[in-house]
């Protein structure tokens, strides 16, 4: 990792994806502040897309176990809106290989064992057991810049939890299954399902949470004309 110094380098570098969580309670008023910072993402005209819905109670049970049910059931939607590039670039699908790899290399999930696989997929639908379960949507009028706006706005959620001591896991997965979501909790048609997000205080002692990811060298990322 690059050599950073600084309260905010530290915030960004020690930021992972968390799949296990401690069942310590998320107090109101601290997930108010966090979407306080997401708010204060800038957006073009200020447009400020998108919502964060808060699931809770009945309400998430129920969601969970259909959406649990649906995955089980083998049932597949149309996504409200596509994410992977089609074909996916073999330098893309080389990242998402070793994506996958770092997670269930940290269970001991074998690349040929479908059942623990599909195990830990089903967990994104209960939001990975977190205290704290939001779906994030956004108006199905909005093209591509309402989505980078949004995009921002949720890493500022995720980069408050962190500076918090909260930890988080965007979940495009619960993005598989919009009109169920949408009919289950009574949403407008025109909310597009962005993702999930998963939010708590960390379980060290979980093995998921050892998942550790790379990235690229910068000058694959950043180059300089003129
Ligand atoms: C929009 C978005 C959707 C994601 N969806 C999922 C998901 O459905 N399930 C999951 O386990 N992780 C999901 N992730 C987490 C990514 O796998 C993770 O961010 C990536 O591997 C980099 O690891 P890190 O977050 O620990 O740095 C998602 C991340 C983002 C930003």
């Amino acid at each position: 990792m690059d050599d950073q110094s600084g309260v905010f380098s530290r915030i960004t570098l020690g930021r992972r994806s968390v799949r296990a969580f401690l069942p310590n309670a998320v107090g109101d008023d601290l997930l108010r502040q966090l979407l306080q910072s997401a708010r204060q993402a800038p957006s073009g005209a200020n447009l400020q897309p998108g919502s964060f819905i808060q699931v809770r109670g009945l309400a998430r049970e129920r969601l969970s176990a259909e959406l649990v049910a649906a995955f089980r059931a083998g049932q597949q939607e149309v996504e409200d809106y596509a994410y992977f590039p089609k074909p996916m670039p073999s330098l893309l699908r080389r990242r998402q290989v070793a994506a996958a790899r770092a997670l269930y290399g940290a269970l001991g999930i074998a690349r040929e064992d479908r059942s623990a696989r599909d195990g830990q997929f089903e967990r994104n639908f209960r939001f990975f057991d977190a205290p704290v379960a939001l779906l994030i949507t956004i108006d199905r009028d909005f093209g591509s810049g309402g989505y980078m706006d949004l995009g921002m706005a949720i890493y500022g959620l995720m980069l408050a939890a962190e500076a918090e001591g909260l930890s988080t896991c965007a979940i495009g997965a619960m993005a598989t299954y919009p009109g169920l979501i949408r009919r289950t909790l009574g949403l407008d048609e025109k909310e597009t399902l962005v993702c999930g997000m998963a939010i708590g205080y960390a379980d060290a002692a979980a093995p998921v949470n050892a998942t550790r990811t790379t990235r690229c060298a910068l000058d694959e990322y950043f180059r300089v004309i003129g």
